[in-house]
């Protein structure tokens, strides 16, 4: 089946038509900035550029970066505070007149990995950590998502994690890789300490960028780098809506 997949980053909207049954992209990627403030009104005027981008009428699945429970914000994570408690597929489904599935965006990124990419036919634990504008986790046991599981809110100094060894904190602090990969060394480290993943695998922009400090990682997992690159997001979502 062919379903619009949409990934809403902090950065970067990114859309395309995907095969849900082979994981293929069936069109070009189409990108829009995220817009700022990225209240929820102006979020959703970009979907609806995104829905008329493809002249789409079909259904829409898309990965949101915020805990979500049946579509709903549990929190405005680093979009916008006034996303909590929002009805975001009510609000995407008013404005386009489509049917929209909306998850956690790194649970769609592990949901495609799992499938189509480097998870596929692995057992057990498996972690996809997305390393962008935040920190977000896909958990797979046995083949099952956990959804929702947040561990880029894991605390280092009473702060999340992501605020300390996020890409964006990288590209911030104008981290070399050999820095960023220390401290994604001691977030890994805690999560291996926490959940004794059997692997675990990077998705976001990060992903193609993994040879450049994987060096620093000192964990017992193998960590390897999401197949779908950055078009994992957009393919699990759609996947998801199916
Ligand atoms: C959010 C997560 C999201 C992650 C990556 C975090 O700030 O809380 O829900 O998956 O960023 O976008």
């Amino acid at each position: 089946m062919e379903i619009l997949g949409i990934d809403i980053g902090g950065s970067g909207i990114k859309g395309a038509i995907v095969n849900t049954n082979t994981g293929e992209l069936m069109s070009k990627k189409h990108r829009i900035a995220t817009p700022q403030p990225a209240t929820p009104e102006n979020i959703a005027k970009t979907i609806k550029e995104m829905v008329d981008h493809f002249n789409w009428s079909g259904k829409v699945g898309c990965g949101f970066p915020t805990p979500l429970a049946h579509g709903k914000c549990l929190s405005g994570s680093n979009l916008h505070p006034s996303l909590k408690n929002v009805q975001i597929d009510d609000l995407f489904h008013k404005i386009t007149g489509l049917n929209f599935n909306v998850i956690n965006d790194a649970d769609a990124a592990a949901l495609a990995e799992i499938n189509f990419g480097a998870g596929k036919n692995k057992q057990g634990l498996i972690a996809v950590i997305t390393l962008g504008t935040g920190i977000g986790s896909g958990l797979f046991y046995n083949g099952q998502l956990i959804p929702n599981s947040e561990l880029g809110h894991l605390t280092y100094k009473s702060e999340p994690f992501e605020n300390y060894a996020a890409d964006s904190i990288r590209k911030k602090e104008e981290l070399s890789y050999k820095k960023w990969g220390k401290r994604l060394n001691k977030y890994f480290n805690h999560l291996e300490l926490l959940f004794s993943p059997d692997l675990i695998i990077i998705g976001g922009g990060a992903s193609k960028k993994l040879h450049k400090f994987e060096d620093q990682i000192k964990i017992n997992a193998p960590i390897i780098p999401a197949e779908n690159k950055n078009e994992a997001g957009i393919i699990g979502a759609a996947m998801a809506a199916n």
